[in-house]
């Protein structure tokens, strides 16, 4: 197949950051997604309605003249967050989830969750509303190994909170384990996972192939191939319970290439066109449009979109830079090629 047409799809997780960032990496996401639900972890991370809603109008304010895209908004959890703000946030319509990071867990997630138990009558709350829990799956625990960490969240942390809470919808995010992908399939119905492009491509192998990578480096970090393949299984079947979810986070050059470089990868240039890659080598590009475009929908309970876009299997090298703000990012296969464009 040379030409692919699918309806628009969504990104169901992703960082845009905020001000000239912000503007400087919208349009990436814009071309090709109708939605995109964006992550709370700002500085300050937004933690109430209030600034969730003064957010959105940042983002609309941003966005090119007559674009269709529509930005959905999470909160953030904190131990002190009130049931009456998850509320208020439910209330609001444009709210579609509530992201919880465990503290220290990844990029400005400092301010995240110590106690889960400190946070039931939230949950409670959540569940009673049907209002999806969004969940950085990574044990905090500082004796827990790296590479072990969505592993030992979903025995230690997520089985005895769906246990607890077992009508809560959750979402558990950018999965990179093979544990991850059968905790999910044999899961109720309400409990799925979003998957990126980058963890479907790319083992833990990149991140040192000749030397230290730190483009490749985000967290969760990825993983050995076995789990790659894992991912790779449950992304392509047309199982409604793993959708599609970039994690596209961008940082400046400087931020990555240091002593002590950030996580995050940034793929919103090409995301659609890396997934489709994954697709077409498993000769599944027939399941990619549920994956990408109908499954996250259905989850959030949102209508489908009703534009449709064209793929043509056709390489093109990604530049060495984009621009971030007044500096620059290095996106993901940089100085390299992607196999598949946006018609
Ligand atoms: O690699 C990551 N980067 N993982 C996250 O969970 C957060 C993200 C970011 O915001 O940079
Ligand atoms: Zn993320």
């Amino acid at each position: 197949m040379q030409i692919l047409r699918i309806r628009k799809p969504d990104d169901w997780h992703l960082h845009l950051r905020d001000g000239a960032e912000m503007a400087s990496v919208i349009p990436h996401t814009a071309r090709c997604f109708g939605r995109a639900l964006l992550m709370p972890n700002l500085q300050p991370p937004l933690t109430t309605t209030a600034q969730a809603r003064a957010y959105r109008n940042r983002v609309l304010a941003s966005l090119s003249e007559n674009s269709p895209f529509q930005p959905l908004m999470t909160l953030y959890l904190r131990d002190t967050t009130d049931p009456q703000e998850i509320q208020r946030a439910k209330e609001s319509g444009f709210i579609q989830g509530i992201k919880l990071y465990p503290a220290g867990a990844t990029t400005n997630a400092e301010q995240g969750v110590r106690d889960l138990r400190q946070l039931y009558p939230v949950f409670a709350r959540m569940e009673r509303e049907s209002f999806p829990l969004l969940i950085h799956g990574e044990s905090t625990d500082p004796d827990v190994d790296v590479f072990d960490r969505e592993a030992y969240f979903i025995e230690n942390d997520l089985v005895p909170l769906i246990r607890d809470f077992p009508e809560l919808p959750i979402v558990l995010e950018h999965i990179t384990t093979k544990e991850a992908v059968d905790f999910i399939t044999e899961s109720a119905e309400h409990i799925a996972a979003t998957i990126t492009p980058h963890h479907l491509l790319y083992n833990r192998s990149a991140l040192f192939a000749g030397g230290i990578r730190p483009h490749y480096f985000c967290l969760p970090v990825l993983k050995r191939e076995s789990h790659r393949q894992a991912l790779i299984q449950a992304a392509t079947r047309g199982n409604p319970k793993f959708f599609l979810g970039t994690d596209s986070a961008p940082h400046t050059r400087e931020a990555k290439e240091s002593a002590c470089g950030c996580a995050g990868i940034f793929n919103a240039h090409a995301a659609i066109e890396l997934y489709a890659e994954v697709f077409s080598d498993e000769h599944a590009l027939d399941k990619l449009e549920g994956f990408a475009s109908v499954y996250g929908a259905q989850f959030y309970g949102l209508p489908l979109n009703e534009e449709f876009i064209q793929l043509r299997r056709e390489p093109w090298i990604v530049p060495e830079t984009y621009a971030f703000g007044a500096r620059q990012l290095r996106p993901l296969r940089a100085g390299e090629s992607v196999a598949w464009r946006i018609v």
